[in-house]
């Protein structure tokens, strides 16, 4: 096909020898296939700044390094520049993800490149040499779903352990490679440690996989593995070789919320027995009238 414009430069630089097709061409980035010598890979071409939806961003970036104070004013007040530095960082990011990831033994596509706003990574293949389906393209056998959402969940706490939760894993941030399912899709990924709604996003992302495999194997919905490995995580006991159970007792404090419950409940039949009790009194228990009426 013909070079679109944003890999120019790319090919120009004899990153890329041929740009083969388009592959999927969403809201935030467009993909293509393109051959690199004797190699198929993927680019990922990120919309330009002010074309995006910026509407996340603020929760997303919480957390996020900038590399200095001056970047980190500019993207607070969100002046142009910042408009352009957080778009940067938000690209950025992803590409920082996929090799953090890649680093710690996550399966990901392997990322090789990013110039002028366009990622490039290995092509996620099906083993017969075309594009790998998403998750959402195909139906599992029972035995399979169990086993792609352990292997799943195993690469969650890997991602946690390298301090980073995906924040958009779904059916369709998956792809079935021959080997088995590949992570997609960062962007959005938060910082674990620093970001206020990481605990959130990883309930997310997990309750998303138990409802996707669980189609599959209905036991699978029940599982609790969220709560369980954050807690790990927190108690800073959480490993790659962490054996989770999927259930989760919950604390204390949440048995204590019956209990508080109870009492509520033993307070308002205490008050509402006394009030009845007290009933033929009200002459004397009337409160005083208001001041103006006083005179
Ligand atoms: N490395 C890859 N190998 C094969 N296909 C890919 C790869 N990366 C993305 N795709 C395809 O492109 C689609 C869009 O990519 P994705 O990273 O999910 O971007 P977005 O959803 O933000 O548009 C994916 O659903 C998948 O079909
Ligand atoms: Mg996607």
């Amino acid at each position: 096909m013909k070079t679109p414009k944003r890999l120019e430069p790319l090919v120009d630089d004899g990153l890329i020898d041929e740009v083969l097709r388009p592959l999927m061409s969403g809201k935030e980035a467009a993909v293509f296939v393109v051959r690199c010598g004797d190699e198929l890979r993927c680019a990922k071409v990120y919309k330009e700044a002010g074309r995006r939806s910026f509407k996340h961003a603020v929760a997303y970036q919480e957390g996020r390094k900038v590399r200095n104070s001056r970047d980190a004013r500019a993207m607070a007040r969100g002046s142009k520049y910042g408009r352009r530095e957080q778009e940067e960082a938000w690209q950025n990011a992803e590409v920082a993800a996929l090799f953090r990831l890649a680093q710690a033994g996550v399966r990901v596509p392997k990322p090789y490149d990013y110039v002028d706003g366009v990622l490039l990574m290995e092509l996620v293949t099906d083993g017969e040499g075309d594009v790998a389906p998403r998750l959402n393209d195909v139906e599992l056998h029972p035995d399979d779903a169990r086993e792609f959402h352990a292997f799943m969940i195993g690469e969650i706490v890997k991602m946690l352990c390298a301090g980073l939760v995906h924040g958009d894993l779904s059916e369709f941030n998956v792809l079935l490679g021959p080997d088995g399912p590949v992570i997609i899709d960062l962007p959005q990924a938060v910082d674990a440690a620093g970001n206020n709604h990481a605990f959130a996003m990883l309930e997310r992302d997990v309750g998303n996989m138990a409802a996707y495999f669980g189609q599959f194997a209905p036991e699978l919905r029940y599982t609790r593995y969220a709560k369980e490995m954050w807690a790990l995580y927190q108690a800073g006991e959480l490993s790659p070789e962490a054996e989770l159970t999927g259930q989760f007792a919950e604390p204390e404090d949440a048995a204590d919320l019956e209990a508080v419950m109870r009492e509520i409940k033993a307070a308002l039949v205490e008050q509402e027995r006394r009030e009845a009790a007290r009933e033929p009194q009200d002459d004397r228990d009337e409160p005083p009238p208001p001041p103006w009426m006083q005179q």
